[in-house]
């Protein structure tokens, strides 16, 4: 048994495996952290120079890079020899929905996470401890343990095979991107699922070299993995409650931001997340939703199952009614007209378009004919045309030279000649536009369709543009 960890290492150099990784090496410098990745292009990103280049954008981690690569926190593709060296390992690789099969469109796909245990099981020496950090199917660790079992029976192939042992532990991440760094400083709480004391003891004092005791939670490795899915059930269940009743303001006259101010002061309900929007994105929401409802479905649970199933189902409305809301204010017919998109990432300052509304309500809006010049400032160009290039929307049948939208580089260049302008993410450039610029490049009737609930209705009024926010019947 280890007494204490001198060698973690990190298989998945991901939006979550690269900042948690970061923030413990830079909390524990006497351990040395090995962030190993199958793809090479991805770690070699992790290993540029130019701090403003890496994989992903999250504010304040460059500062962290900097102060901790190549110290005791290293980026590379040497998954099997980091492996063996390690006392701990953190498998942070993606877990996606199954897309054929089995619980296809709902169960978790567990290819990745089977591949890393044989992986594991392979190369592992002495006593490791294995931590899941993805977030799970409930009962996954059990499959995880029966593969790593596997391989510490006497096996003629395998000459180590005797001196290996493993211990499993459950430690989801409960980071939200764009503010990740701070998530992870200064945690709502540290959660650790399993049954061997000691290992949870070791992962435990890694974390209280910053994080108070009392935040740090131990239960069964079952309960640690379903709350993690439970946790992200219940903040998507917020965003799609407060979004339904956004239509109701529109329809009755009320202001959602005061009714959601008014909710949130009780304070058993609470006033975060319950912004309105246009719908949840992100990795995480809708894929631990579908797996939530299979799961229930597999227990026989379908009454539970129905009732989480209607979050994606609000959320999903929730991003073709705001489609519908700007062909029919644009007198019926977009086909012809330009229309500026303000923000691509799912949610302001991550470059993570993963299930972001912007890429459905823009292929919707490219259906009904229209063109978009389309501004984020921190999603690159290539990442938003992968995610428009979709074969099931005619809008692809024209040849690339035709392509009906364009990728802008600033707000200005975006809304040359358009007729509305939509904003989609709550990036803070979008706050304080300059409405007397903006209308001087934009066409009549010069909408604004703001579905963030950013804008300053006053100002913009001032110059002529006509104007819609989402959950607000009072224009
Ligand atoms: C994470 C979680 O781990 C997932 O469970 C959660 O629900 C969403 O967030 P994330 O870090 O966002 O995933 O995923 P991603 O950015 O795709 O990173 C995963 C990395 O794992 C990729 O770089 C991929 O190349 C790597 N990987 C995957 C491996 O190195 N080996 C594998 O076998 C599979
Ligand atoms: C989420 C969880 O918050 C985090 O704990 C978990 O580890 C991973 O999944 P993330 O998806 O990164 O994090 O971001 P989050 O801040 O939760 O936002 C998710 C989506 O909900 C975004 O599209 C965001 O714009 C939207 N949202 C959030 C709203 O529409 N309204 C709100 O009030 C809050």
């Amino acid at each position: 048994m280890a007494i204490s960890i001198k060698n973690i290492c990190c298989i998945g150099a991901g939006y979550v495996g690269g900042p948690s990784m970061t923030v413990m090496a830079d909390r524990c410098p006497e351990i040395t952290f090995n962030v190993v990745d199958k793809n090479i292009k991805r770690i070699e990103s992790w290993n540029t120079s130019d701090l403003n280049n890496l994989p992903i954008y999250e504010p304040g981690l460059s500062l962290l890079i900097n102060k901790c690569r190549n110290k005791n926190l290293y980026f590379s593709n040497e998954i099997e020899k980091n492996i063996s060296s390690a006392d701990m390992i953190f498998i942070s690789v993606n877990t996606p929905t199954k897309k054929t099969g089995l619980g296809a469109g709902q169960a978790i796909d567990l290819k990745w996470i089977e591949s890393c245990a044989r992986q594991i099981a392979m190369h592992a020496k002495g006593h490791t401890i294995v931590v899941e950090k993805s977030t799970l199917p409930v009962k996954t660790a059990q499959a995880i343990k029966s593969i790593l079992d596997g391989h510490t029976k006497k096996d003629s192939k395998n000459l180590d095979s005797d001196n290996k042992t493993f211990s499993i532990l459950s430690n989801p991440e409960f980071l939200a991107e764009g503010t990740a760094i701070d998530d992870l400083l200064s945690p709502d709480r540290i959660l650790i699922g399993g049954d061997d004391n000691n290992s949870i003891e070791l992962l435990k004092n890694i974390y209280l070299k910053w994080v108070d005791g009392g935040k740090i939670l131990t239960t069964d490795i079952w309960s640690s993995e379903l709350s993690k899915l439970i946790a992200n059930a219940f903040l998507a269940q917020r965003i799609s409650s407060i979004n339904s009743i956004s239509a109701l303001c529109e329809s009755t006259e009320a202001n959602i931001i005061d009714v959601a101010k008014a909710v949130g002061m009780d304070s058993r309900i609470g006033k975060n997340f319950l912004n309105s929007g246009p719908g949840f994105g992100g990795s995480c929401f809708k894929k631990d939703i579908l797996n939530l409802v299979y799961i229930c479905n597999y227990y026989g649970l379908n009454e539970v199952a129905d009732y989480w199933e209607k979050v994606i189902t609000i959320n999903n409305w929730q991003q073709n009614r705001i489609v519908s809301i700007v062909v029919n204010k644009l007198y019926g017919t977009i086909s012809g007209k330009k229309i500026a998109i303000l923000g691509f990432a799912f949610k302001a300052n991550t470059n993570d378009t993963r299930e972001s509304p912007a890429i459905n309500i823009c292929r919707q809006l490219l259906e009904e004919g229209c063109t978009l010049n389309i501004y984020d400032p921190k999603v690159k160009k290539e990442q938003i045309d992968s995610d428009l290039r979709d074969e099931n929307y005619s809008y692809l049948n024209k040849s690339d030279k035709e392509k009906t939208w364009k990728v802008s580089s600033s707000i200005i260049d975006a809304v040359k000649e358009t007729d509305a302008l939509i904003i989609l993410t709550d990036w803070s450039e979008f706050n304080n536009l300059d409405f007397q610029k903006i209308n001087k490049f934009m066409r009549p009737p010069c909408w604004i369709f703001d579905t963030r609930n950013i804008i300053n209705i006053n100002k913009a009024k001032k110059y002529g543009f006509n104007i819609w926010k989402i959950g607000n019947g009072n224009l």
